[in-house]
């Protein structure tokens, strides 16, 4: 099983599942962009820690947990890793770029795993040294409470790769799915133009932002509203993920909705940065 795991980038995702991995035992280093990223992600990890040992009651001795754990901006030049986690910004040509920056630190049996919503796992594969250990692993957000993992195989991923993916996600408690890669994998097709429908709902003023969300609660019993939940997942991360099912479907009912490009041009992206559809 995977033990030496390197996670590139340190938001909403790349915390969430360096969390989940550091309370399974697993030791991980973290790359992230700047000196000040390598305290606020440990801060944020000492909280998240915090609450599961209140949620779970299981005790976590944090020195040793740390002992496990390393934050850095630039990774050692000897270092090789088991399993590489990318969770970086929904892009592929930077999600490209990485796979070829960091290819001095995997071997021909490091997987690569990443943790896209919507964006081809064959087009990133092809662009690996190694195409058969390239894979897609959707963890949902917040990836301490959520049970589902997508696991989705390029065209190129063999299934030795699959097979120790979904042992691993087993491992760490979580239920995993196989998806075929197709644009935004089973959830995201379902979820994201759920979303984009109701900020068009709200675009055209049928109703208002709270009305909406009580709607899809009380009438369709979802545990969050579409625009809490958009507000959640990050206004950009949503219309990433609608720009990628538009343009690799060509389909006009993927159209992203005028108002959701405002709101990410207004920088107004949801909990991570205090504004989107409520304020945080
Ligand atoms: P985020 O915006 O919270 O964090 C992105 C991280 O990537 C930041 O640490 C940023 O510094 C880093 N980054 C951005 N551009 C980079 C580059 N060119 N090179 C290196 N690092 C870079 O994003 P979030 O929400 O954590 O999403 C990460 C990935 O996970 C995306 O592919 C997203 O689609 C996926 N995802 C997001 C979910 C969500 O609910 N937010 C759920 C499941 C998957």
């Amino acid at each position: 099983m995977f033990n030496n795991i390197l996670i590139i980038g340190s938001g909403t995702m790349g915390q969430g599942v360096a969390t989940l991995l550091l309370s399974k035992s697993l030791n991980v280093t973290q790359v992230v962009r700047t000196p000040d990223a390598v305290k606020i992600t440990h801060d944020n990890i000492i909280k998240a820690l915090t609450k599961l040992v209140r949620r779970t009651k299981v005790d976590i001795d944090f020195n040793e947990v740390f002992s496990r754990f390393n934050v850095v901006t630039e990774l050692d030049l000897n270092s090789k890793f088991d399993l590489v986690f990318e969770a970086i910004v929904e892009d592929l040509a930077s999600k490209k770029a990485i796979i070829e920056k960091y290819d001095n630190y995997i071997t021909a049996d490091t997987i690569w795993a990443t943790n896209t919503s919507s964006l081809s796992i064959t087009d990133m594969a092809a662009t690996y040294s190694y195409p058969d250990k390239l894979i897609g692993l959707h963890f949902f957000n917040p990836v301490a409470n959520m049970e589902l993992v997508e696991v989705i195989p390029s065209i190129l991923t063999s299934e030795d790769t699959v097979n120790r993916c979904w042992d691993f996600c087993i491992q760490l408690g979580k239920s995993p799915v196989r998806v075929e890669d197709n644009p935004g994998f089973i959830v995201n097709r379902l979820l994201i133009p759920m979303i984009n429908e109701a900020v068009g709902i709200l675009e055209s003023r049928v109703a208002t932002v709270e009305e909406i969300d009580s709607a899809m609660k009380l009438g369709a019993h979802h545990p969050l509203g579409p625009l809490a939940l958009a507000d959640l997942i990050g206004n950009d991360v949503c219309l990433s993920i609608m720009n990628a099912l538009y343009s690799s479907t060509c389909d006009s009912k993927y159209r992203p909705s005028y108002l959701l490009q405002k709101m990410v041009s207004a920088k107004k992206l949801g909990r991570k940065s205090g504004q989107g559809f409520y304020t945080y």
